[in-house]
């Protein structure tokens, strides 16, 4: 595990463009942190760096945001609000993770189950001088 300090909303999107590089087809990223931590805002770098030009928002409508025009697909989810782990099911959670994209997932302790079982893991955490980002 590694440790980045970021000092800014900028800093994070900066190392969450590096950290796009190192992703491949069918990863997944559970992306960690209490509400307001920053999460969207690793979504958004990450986005950037897979080259993805359209404005990443927080899914809203069924959960998932599809970015289809960077180096690989993206799939964002924000669970936040999914009501239960059977309603994701419906939905159709699971296929996103076997379509050879990349999916990033905020909130994925409310979907445990539906989880791949290969995943990896940032995790940003708020400090008196920014995000301390785990990885
Ligand atoms: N160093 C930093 N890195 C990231 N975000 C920062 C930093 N400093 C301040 N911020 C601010 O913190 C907020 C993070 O919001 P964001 O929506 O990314 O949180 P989140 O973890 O996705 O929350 P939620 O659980 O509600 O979805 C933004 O307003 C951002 O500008
Ligand atoms: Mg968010």
């Amino acid at each position: 595990m590694a440790v980045f300090v970021s000092h800014s909303e900028e800093e994070t999107l900066r190392w969450a463009e590096a950290f796009a590089g190192t992703l491949t087809a069918g990863d997944t990223v559970l992306l960690e942190g209490e509400m307001g931590a920053g999460k969207t805002v690793l979504a958004k770098g990450i986005a950037r760096g897979l080259g993805v030009r359209s404005e990443v928002t927080s899914p809203t409508y069924a959960y998932i945001n599809s970015y289809e025009e960077g180096r690989l697909p993206l799939y964002h989810f924000d669970c936040y609000r999914v009501p239960s782990e059977d309603y994701a099911r419906a939905l159709g959670f699971e296929e996103y993770f076997s379509m050879g994209g990349v999916c990033l997932v905020e909130w994925s302790e409310n979907i445990p189950s539906l989880l791949p079982k290969d995943f990896r893991t940032v995790k940003i955490t708020k400090t008196p001088f920014g995000r301390e980002i785990e990885f």
